[in-house]
């Protein structure tokens, strides 16, 4: 997938990075505690892979003009700016990572290679409504689970289920933006867009107001 650098609106901007391109980049804007935490991961490619989101969500600020906050994370593993301003959501996979952020809503954001294994995996992760609607197409389903999986990042929370509370609306490979809700919560009832992109065998879903 290409790298870029996208503002999708004054309040929010997404950044796609190749992870080989950023590894020779210094880390000096970090906090404090994240270099500590990136010191802690000893898995090499882990280790790129966790830089690289952090250089993409600086690029997403500087697109917007937003200073570097630094970033913690709650005990759901959800990140939050250290400053208390606007709301960030990340993703690294093998060779890439993403960042998205919105000064005001919460977002998700996700990344991930299209297998032919997605569709045996279906009844893991969707109901039997949106089996029949999806089919056997490898693509379709890899979307419906990334979309998913940025639905879950953005309302964060660990014990929300991509099968049981996360709903996606009837879509085909011609939508660019596709629309889900989560349910059966005490945070029924929240609805999400979804933007889709995909390259290759590559599917990037961001959530989009
Ligand atoms: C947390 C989860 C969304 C991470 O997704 P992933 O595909 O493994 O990894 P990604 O690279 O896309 O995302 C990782 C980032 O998600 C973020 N993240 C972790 N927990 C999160 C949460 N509760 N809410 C929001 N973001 C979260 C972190 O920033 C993490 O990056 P970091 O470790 O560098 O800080 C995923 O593991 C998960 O729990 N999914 C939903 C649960 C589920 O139902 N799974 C099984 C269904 S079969």
């Amino acid at each position: 997938m290409q790298t870029k650098i996208e503002k999708i609106s004054p309040l929010s901007a997404l950044a796609i990075k190749n992870i080989d391109e950023v590894s020779q980049n210094g880390t000096d804007f970090l906090s404090f505690r994240e270099k500590l935490s990136f010191a802690n991961i000893s898995h090499p490619e882990k280790k790129m892979e966790w830089k690289g989101a952090r250089i993409a969500i600086k690029d997403a600020l500087d697109c917007i003009l937003l200073p570097y906050p630094g970033f913690y994370k709650d005990e759901n593993g959800k990140s939050h700016p250290m400053d208390g301003y606007g709301h960030v959501s990340m993703t690294h996979t093998k060779g890439l990572a993403a960042a998205i952020f919105h000064k005001e809503m919460p977002v998700g954001i996700d990344l991930d290679y299209v297998r032919e294994k997605v569709v045996r995996l279906g009844p893991k992760f969707l109901d039997q409504h949106e089996i029949d609607f999806l089919g056997n197409d490898p693509l379709i389903n890899t979307i419906a689970w990334s979309a998913k999986e940025s639905i879950f990042k953005c309302q964060g929370r660990r014990g929300v289920s991509l099968k049981n509370n996360i709903r996606l609306n009837p879509f085909t490979l011609e939508d660019k933006v596709i629309s889900g809700r989560v349910e059966n919560t005490e945070f029924s009832d929240h609805h999400y867009k979804v933007k889709i992109e995909w390259q290759n065998d590559i599917v990037l879903t961001y959530t989009v107001w």
